[in-house]
């Protein structure tokens, strides 16, 4: 199936590694043209080698905090500096906090807040006059599971990430003018460094084997497993496409499964 995005420019925030990794990959195997970001240099570095290597394709990389106003603003600097416009915005910044509500201050929320939802709104805003200069953008957001089947422990995420939910319904119907499409992936539980850090953590903390804290956590997905950064990608790239060019304001799970409402 040709996806069509075949030379249009694409942004991947969060991308020297897990989701934001495998999306900057795939995009670039449908041969678009990727600039990516994070916060370290070095990363990005490693992780641009590594695209070139195995897609053959040029990358380019800025390190920029989204956490941080004025390093989002230097990023757009140098976005428009590298490409005319902008078709395809992917925002894989974000994560979840196990805490319980007695033991989250104002600080613990307002950082999930702005890792997980104000980073994202930055780097539209910043990006929105570079958006509306395609024929028509399409912006994806990672979202997560928890957002529409919030786990225990983890009131915080749960509540930045159902944000996310609704930012993608507004700015979808907001940005239809600017022929500008808005949706979401939910990922379910996948294997990146932010679940073998939690997972080594808990091992450390528990004196429990790293693999039987994964079958743990494997229970309760009905596939059994967790999903790997390449099978949620695919997702990404489609609703970053022109393949889903009648889908905006969608929060579409890729999950194993395990959020269990009907809707
Ligand atoms: N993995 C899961 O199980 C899971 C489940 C549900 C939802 N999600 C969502 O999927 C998205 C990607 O998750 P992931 O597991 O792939 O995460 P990850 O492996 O931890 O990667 C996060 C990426 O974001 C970058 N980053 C972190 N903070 C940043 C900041 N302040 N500014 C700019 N870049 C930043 C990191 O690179 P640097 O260190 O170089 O900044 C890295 O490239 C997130 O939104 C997450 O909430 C993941």
């Amino acid at each position: 199936m040709d996806l069509g995005i075949s030379g249009e420019t694409a942004l991947v925030v969060g991308a020297s590694e897990g989701i934001g990794y495998a999306s900057a990959k795939a995009l670039l195997e449908e041969g678009a043209d990727v600039l990516i970001c994070s916060r370290s240099a070095d990363k990005l570095k490693a992780a641009a080698a590594a695209l070139r290597a195995s897609t053959g394709r040029d990358v380019r990389w800025f390190a920029a905090d989204v956490t941080r106003a004025e390093s989002v603003q230097m990023l757009k600097a140098w976005v428009v500096r590298e490409v005319d416009h902008l078709d395809m915005l992917v925002s894989a910044v974000g994560g979840s906090h196990r805490a319980l509500f007695e033991d989250l201050d104002d600080a613990a929320w307002m950082a999930s807040y702005e890792f997980n939802v104000l980073g994202t709104v930055r780097v539209i805003r910043e990006l929105l006059d570079a958006m509306r200069k395609s024929a028509g953008a399409r912006i994806v957001i990672l979202g997560a599971a928890g957002a529409r089947m919030p786990y225990p422990n983890q009131v915080v995420s749960n509540v930045s990430k159902a944000g996310l939910i609704a930012l993608v319904k507004t700015l979808g119907a907001e940005f239809h003018k600017y022929n500008i499409r808005v949706n979401s992936v939910s990922p379910g539980r996948t294997m990146t460094s932010l679940w073998k850090n939690r997972v080594a953590q808990m091992s450390k903390d528990q004196g429990i084997a790293p693999e039987k804290i994964i079958e743990e956590f494997s229970h309760e997905i009905p596939m059994a497993r967790f999903g790997q950064p390449d099978e949620i990608a695919p997702m990404v790239v489609f609703l970053a496409s022109h393949k889903s060019s009648y889908m905006t304001c969608q929060s579409v799970l890729v999950d194993g499964g395990i959020a269990r409402g009907l809707i």
